[in-house]
Formats: structure tokens, C-alpha cells, sequence
């Protein structure tokens, strides 16, 4: 069965992007010119996704907004004759069906996904965690629907190698490698640290989970940091499910992380069709300026 739902949980606070997510959803700051949620919808839709469920909390309405229809603004831009950002921003709101839930209490990323068990129904569904933004051709989540079609029944987590030192921030599994790029999961722990790492292959953030995920969700006890982890779920749940990392290909950002969020926009920005020469231009400069400094 082909996926066609995806869940994208936001709810968090964003503590890390403190003070710029202090009165807008992180999920709204933007990469160059377009919010990294809106590049986590769009790769959704590329794949093929017709629903996509958001998981939100109290003071994230404007993520909402950003994919409804914008009536005022539409009708500014019309009688401006602003007819290519007319165009833009209805693209927005035409892309996909997109659905919101609220998690009212914020107990977990386990949690969140649970949040979305009535509207994802008994499908399996694809998770787009919004923090990790995956520049590949094909999306990172059209690899991965790939790769679930071959194998038929089971999970897939999306998975890269990651510098020993920064597997305490991750999801890691010990796995054994079975073909090309994919890895059978024989067991995952969420953020360990390093010398309890069984391995430093990291989940990133997409998976492709059965619905019987909700049924542990819901008896599941906090885990790492009090929090209802997903990732316990899942180890759960490989008892009965075979459970697979694949090793996608493509770059990938941690856009909740200050760093990773700059190095995005760099990289976005030199890609960027109208931005992208004056961009390089500029770093060239500025690269010269430092290495005179030094
Ligand atoms: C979450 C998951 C973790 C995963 C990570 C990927 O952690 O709990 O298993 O490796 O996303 O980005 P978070 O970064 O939300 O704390």
C-alpha cells in the first residue's frame, strides 16, 4: 500500500532559536526567502503525498496561516498587478490538503505523533520531522517510499553517519547492513551517550511507521528526558515489524540547530536562481577579507 499521509509535528517551543522564536514558530524562520517548514511540506508533496497532518501547539497559528489562503493579501497584490507574487503565495495555499492538530501538552515527540492517530486512521504514514531539511533529487522521503515498497510490511527510518561526538543528540541503531545503502535494525536507543553508542549511525528525521504505532504511543512510559520518545516506540514495536535504516542520499541541514540553520542558508542562498551570483560573489569577498585578518 502506497503512503499518502504524512505527519509533521510542531509543536515544540523552539528553546534553541530563543530570542527569535520567542513570538514566531521556528518553523516559520526562513531559509533564505521561504519558511524550513515550507521546505518539509514541499518535499512531502513531492513524493507524492496527498494529506499532510501538522501537529501544533498554542501560539503556532501563523504555520497554519502560512498555508491557507491569504484573501487580503491576495486581493492587495491583484490590484497592485503583483502578479508573479500573487502567484507565489497562491501556490502556498494550493500545494496539498493540509490538516492541524493540536498537542496540547508537550510530552514528546512519541507524543506529537499520537496527537495525529484519528487522522491518519489505520494507514501507514511518513513522519517529516521539521528540524531536518534534506536537499536531494529524489526527495529523501521518495527514497525511502522506494525502498518500503521493495521490502513490502515494516518500518524505515531515515539514517546517516554522524561524528561520534554527536551521537548523544540523536536516535542511533545497531543494525547489520543487508544491500546497498540499507541497514536491518536490530535495535535503537534514543540519544545515548557516546560510549553506549551501539553505533554512530543516526536517524534523521523521516520514518515510515505502520498504525499499530499508536498502540504502543499510547502505553508507552517516558523515556529519555521524561519525554514519550519515539524512538522507544518504534524499538518496541521492532518485535513485531521488521525495522529497516536507510542510508538516503542527499544533504542533509540541521535547521534547529543556530549553526546548521546558517549553513543552510548559505547553501540555499547559492542555489537560489536570482540570489545564488551575488551570494557566492559576496562570501568570495568576504573570504578574502578574513584571510587578510589572518
Ligand atoms: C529527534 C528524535 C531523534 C532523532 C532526531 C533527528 O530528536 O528523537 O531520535 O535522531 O530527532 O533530528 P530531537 O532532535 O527532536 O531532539
Amino acid at each position: 500500500m502506497t503512503i499518502k499521509k504524512a505527519v509533521i509535528p510542531a509543536a515544540g517551543f523552539g528553546t534553541r532559536f530563543l530570542p527569535a522564536s520567542k513570538a514566531v514558530p521556528k518553523e516559520l524562520l526562513p531559509i533564505v526567502d521561504k519558511p524550513t517548514i515550507q521546505y518539509i511540506a514541499e518535499e512531502a508533496i513531492d513524493t507524492g503525498i496527498t494529506q499532510v497532518i501538522l501537529v501544533t501547539g498554542r501560539e503556532k497559528g501563523s504555520i497554519e496561516d502560512h498555508f491557507d489562503i491569504s484573501f487580503e493579501l491576495e486581493h492587495h497584490l491583484k490590484a497592485k498587478g503583483k502578479e508573479d507574487l500573487l502567484k507565489l503565495v497562491q501556490e502556498i495555499s494550493d500545494m496539498v490538503q493540509i490538516v492541524s492538530v493540536r498537542q496540547k501538552t508537550p510530552l514528546g515527540l512519541g507524543h506529537a505523533i499520537l496527537c495525529a492517530k484519528q487522522i491518519v486512521g489505520n494507514h501507514p504514514f511518513a513522519v517529516l520531522l521539521a528540524d531536518d531539511i534534506v536537499d536531494a533529487n529524489p526527495p529523501c522521503l521518495r527514497q525511502m517510499i522506494d525502498v518500503y515498497n521493495k521490502i513490502g510490511k515494516g518500518i524505515v527510518l531515515a539514517i546517516k553517519e554522524v561524528p561520534r561526538d554527536e551521537v548523544y543528540q540523536y536516535g542511533i541503531i545497531d543494525g547489520e547492513r543487508v544491500a546497498d545503502r540499507l541497514y536491518r535494525v536490530e535495535s535503537l536507543v534514543e540519544k545515548p551517550p557516546v560510549e553506549e553508542a551501539p553505533s554512530n549511525l543516526a536517524v534523521i528525521g523521516r520514518y515510515l511507521l505502520p498504525p499499530e504505532i499508536f498502540e504502543v504511543l499510547e502505553t508507552l512510559p517516558p523515556g529519555k528526558g521524561g519525554e514519550i520518545q519515539l524512538t522507544d516506540a518504534i524499538a518496541r514495536l521492532s518485535e513485531h515489524f521488521p525495522v529497516y535504516g536507510y542510508q538516503f542520499e542527499g544533504e542533509r541541514y540541521d535547521a534547529g540547530d543556530k549553526m546548521g540553520f546558517f549553513i543552510a542558508n548559505v547553501r540555499f542562498g547559492l542555489k537560489h536562481p536570482e540570489l545564488g551570483p551575488r551570494i557566492s560573489d559576496f562570501l568570495i569577498k568576504i573570504a578574502e577579507e578574513i584571510k587578510e585578518q589572518v
